[in-house]
Formats: structure tokens, C-alpha cells, sequence
């Protein structure tokens, strides 16, 4: 029987712990090269420096490794090296100091050559036909490829279809390195080890420490993943290593699906209890009480971020490749993005009650961040219900703390600047798309016409001028 098999979820507690007895000692290099884990002595890259890399790299840097990151955004690679942050929840003075330890940025692929480890963390979404576009992942690692090392470790965090680090990423390093090193496959096989380990970044979450959220790996052998389970298990409290990468990359597809699936589930429920005169929110506060068996999601004007609208759709994608359909992801798809539609009818109607057309109307925006507290708007229902209003003929304003300016992205181009707060009373509705924590939402409610709300944020205020959606 596979000796990792009978070590499936194993979970390895102690911070900076070592692996042990997951599988049998390993011999030779790749002891050598656990031994440079274990001692702190391995050098870790880490590609891509977004809101997934960059907070990696400061948590290695935090536990004495010496981090070199990778990106070829040279705006990215200049700022980091000058001590600054690009990212609102990430401190100039955390650079500085994991700049003590050693961190630097680069755009030098040649420089993989002298890491131990590489993590790459760049970005998968959808192209304009909704299918995975994975030229983030191939340009990455085409560019590594070159630089290759016998015992080098590359791990894939980006999120993605099962089957795309053994289809898609093995075959591009062992075509692209100049020395014919292939890729460890076989138990106890040498050569170049190569894992997924999904990210679980949760942005904003105060609650739990990035490190105290279990890390799965899955390697192409056991020695990969015992590699893989080294390397994390030196900055996370606990590492759950799998039978292979496609049950890692499945692990995290099930996660994300699991929350699209039921976000769009009290969506669809919040728009029949409003119909029956029943608070959905009151509703989910009193099933949340059952200790067993529920788990709270909450309603919404629809799906943003770079995870949940987006990676369902890598597997429906794959499942075609098994003539196989996968209808809840469809069906959640379906209802998550008529949201923002939705949000619209009631702003319309609000505005009706009040003898107004949506056409002409000032309309407010409260937040164009996908989610409360964080400086991410990617694929944000706000920037949606701003386009939807403005093919309507509104006049729409948005004001966002984190967002002085929203240009231009992959799907909008709004080229606009944040509103201040201070004339509430000159726009016919605001509407709240967005819960950020700094609103003063009783002040909003008395100094506005209308408020749609979309987050529950006016929870507990009671107004007529309140569109609760
Ligand atoms: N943001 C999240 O909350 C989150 C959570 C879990 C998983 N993920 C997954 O992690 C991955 C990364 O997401 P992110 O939010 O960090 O993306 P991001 O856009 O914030 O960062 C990606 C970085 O990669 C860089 N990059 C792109 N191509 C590159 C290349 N060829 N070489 C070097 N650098 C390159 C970009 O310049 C950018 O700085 C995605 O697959 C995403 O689905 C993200």
C-alpha cells in the first residue's frame, strides 16, 4: 500500500515543527534539503506579489527565511525594494523589517536559480468566455523553467482546476530547463519536487491568524508533499498533506464551491422572504443558533473577489472534459450574478414611492470594494451596479475610504473619484453595496433620501426612507 496513503490528514501541530514520521526517512538530498528548511537555511521565492504572495513572503521573512519576491510589475518590485506597501492592510514599516531579514523583490527570473524553494502565487481568472485563463500560470513558469535545479521544490498556490499541476505545469518545467531534469514522480524518485498547496487568505478576517489556518499540500510523490509539508510547517501551526495535487487543487474548489452554492442559496431566499414579509437576516440569526448542521451565509448584491465568482466555473470548465455538467455551480452562477439586477429593481421601486424615475436620478454608491474593511475591488457587484446605473441614465457617485480613484480594470472602465460625504441630502438614494466599518450608518440613514441596503448594515435603525435587499 502507498506509504502516504496511510498518512492522508495528518496534521502536524507545533509552530515550526518538524514533519516527522509522515513517511519513511528520506535519504540523501532530500534530507539535505529539509535539513535547510528545518535549519532556516533555505532560500524561498515567491512569485507574484499581490494580496496572496506578498503577506507569504512577510510571514516566511517573520520566521528568519530569506525571501526573494517576484514579480514583473516593476512598479511592484520598486516600491517593496524602497520599503512601501501597496497593499492598505500591509504596513510600510512589515516591509522594513522583513527587509532586516533579508526580503527583496526582483523581476529576475535568473535569480530562481538560487532559491531552495519557490511558491508561486499569481493570478487565475477567467477569460472573456468564461473559461480558465491560466497564462499567468504558464508564463510563470516558463520563465522558471530555465532556471531549474535538481532538488528545487516549486509549489503552485493558485487556484485551479484539478489536474493542472500535473497537465499543465510538470510538462512546461521539464521542457523548458536546459539540463533534461525531470520531475520527481515515482516513490523515492530524485529530480525536481513539485506540489499544490491552495492559498485560504480570507482578506479582512481579523478572527484568525494566517497561520493558524491549516495548510493542505498534495505532491507528484510522497517526497514532494513531505517537502511541501516541511516548508509550510515551519510558518503554519498545522499541514494537512493529500494523496496527490489534484486532491489538493479539488480541496479548494470544494471550499469555494461550498460558499458560492449556499451564498447563492439566501440569496435566493432573501428575494422570497421579502416577498412573504419575513426578514431573511432575522431568519439566518435564529437557524445559526442550532449547534449542529447550519452554517450561517448571508445575502448580498452579489459575488466579488477573485475567488468565489471565478473558480467554480475552472471546474465546470474540466467537468466538460468528462462529458459531465456541474448544475449547482451553473445554477448558483446564475442567481449570484442577477444580483446586482435585482438591486436595481428595488432601487427603482424605492425611487417610484417617492414619485422619482431612476433615469435622471443622483444615485450614491457606499463602498466599491467587494467586501467590508479591504482595499480589493476585483470583480466587485459595486462596480456592476454602477454600470447598470449609469446605462439607465442615473447620475451616480460613489465614495469608498479605501478608494480614492476607480479607473480602469479587466471588466470596467469608470474613471471616477470618490465623493466625499458631506452633502448626503442632495442625492435621491445611496446605496450600500458595501459595509465598510468606518460608515456612521444612523448618520447616513437621517441625512439621505433613501437608502437601499443591500449588507443588512442599517440593522436595528428604523426609517421608511430603508430599502432593505
Ligand atoms: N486574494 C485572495 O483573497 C485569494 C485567496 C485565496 C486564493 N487566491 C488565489 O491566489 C492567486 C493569486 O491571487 P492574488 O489575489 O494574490 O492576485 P494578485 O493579482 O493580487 O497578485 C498576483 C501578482 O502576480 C504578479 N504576476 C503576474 N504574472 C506574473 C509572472 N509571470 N511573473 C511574476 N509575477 C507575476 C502580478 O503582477 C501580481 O502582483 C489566484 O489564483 C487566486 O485565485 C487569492
Amino acid at each position: 500500500m502507498n506509504k502516504l496513503l496511510l498518512h492522508r490528514h495528518v496534521a502536524c501541530a507545533g509552530f515550526g515543527s518538524t514533519i516527522k514520521n509522515m513517511i519513511t526517512a528520506p535519504e540523501g538530498r532530500l534530507a539535505g534539503l529539509k535539513q535547510k528548511i528545518e535549519s532556516r537555511e533555505a532560500r524561498i521565492g515567491i512569485v507574484g506579489m499581490g494580496y496572496v504572495g506578498l503577506p507569504l513572503a512577510l510571514l516566511y521573512s517573520s520566521q528568519r527565511f530569506q525571501v526573494t519576491g517576484f514579480d514583473i510589475e516593476p512598479r511592484k518590485v520598486a516600491t517593496l525594494n524602497s520599503g512601501g506597501s501597496y497593499i492598505v492592510r500591509i504596513l510600510p514599516s512589515e516591509i522594513q523589517e522583513a527587509q532586516k531579514a533579508g526580503f527583496r523583490a526582483t523581476s529576475d527570473y535568473a535569480e530562481i536559480e538560487q532559491m531552495d524553494a519557490v511558491i508561486i502565487c499569481v493570478p487565475t481568472p477567467l477569460n472573456e468566455y468564461h473559461e480558465p485563463d491560466l497564462s499567468y500560470i504558464t508564463e510563470t513558469v516558463k520563465s522558471i523553467a530555465p532556471h531549474l535545479r535538481k532538488d528545487h521544490l516549486i509549489v503552485l498556490e493558485s487556484t485551479t482546476y484539478p489536474g493542472t499541476t500535473e497537465e499543465v505545469v510538470v510538462p512546461l518545467l521539464e521542457a523548458g530547463n536546459k539540463h533534461g531534469l525531470k520531475v520527481a514522480h515515482a516513490p523515492g524518485e530524485a529530480g525536481v519536487y513539485v506540489a499544490f498547496s491552495p492559498e485560504r487568505e480570507d482578506p479582512g478576517n481579523e478572527t484568525v491568524a494566517r497561520h493558524d489556518i491549516p495548510k493542505v499540500m498534495g505532491g507528484c510523490n510522497a517526497e514532494s508533499t513531505e517537502l511541501a509539508a516541511t516548508l509550510y510547517g515551519s510558518i503554519f501551526h498545522r499541514v494537512v498533506p493529500v494523496s496527490s495535487p489534484a486532491v489538493a487543487e479539488m480541496t479548494k474548489l470544494l471550499e469555494n464551491i461550498y460558499r458560492c452554492v449556499n451564498i447563492a442559496l439566501v440569496n435566493e431566499l432573501k428575494q422570497l422572504c421579502m416577498k412573504m414579509g419575513i426578514d431573511i437576516n432575522e431568519v439566518i440569526d435564529a437557524a445559526k443558533t442550532k449547534p449542529f448542521g447550519f452554517q450561517a451565509f448571508y445575502p448580498g448584491p452579489g459575488l466579488g473577489g477573485h475567488c468565489i465568482p471565478i473558480d467554480p466555473f475552472y471546474l465546470s470548465w474540466k467537468a466538460q472534459q468528462f462529458d459531465f455538467r456541474t448544475r449547482f455551480i451553473e445554477l448558483a452562477g446564475e442567481i449570484n450574478t442577477a444580483m446586482p439586477h435585482f438591486v436595481l429593481e428595488q432601487l427603482t421601486s424605492g425611487l417610484n414611492e417617492q414619485r422619482k424615475a431612476l433615469k435622471g436620478s443622483k444615485v450614491l454608491v457606499l463602498g466599491v470594494a467587494y467586501k467590508r474593511d479591504i482595499d480589493d475591488l476585483r470583480e466587485s457587484p459595486s462596480l456592476t451596479i454602477i454600470e447598470l446605473l449609469r446605462e439607465k441614465g442615473a447620475v451616480v457617485a460613489y465614495n469608498d475610504p479605501y478608494f480614492p480613484t476607480v479607473g480602469r480594470g479587466r471588466h470596467y472602465d469608470l474613471n471616477m473619484t470618490n465623493t466625499p460625504l458631506d452633502n448626503l441630502g442632495q442625492y435621491d438614494a445611496a446605496v450600500i453595496v458595501t459595509d465598510h466599518s468606518d460608515y456612521d450608518y444612523k448618520a447616513i440613514v437621517e441625512q439621505s433620501q433613501l437608502v437601499v441596503d443591500t449588507r443588512n448594515a442599517t440593522k436595528g435603525i428604523n426609517s421608511p426612507k430603508i430599502v432593505r435587499c
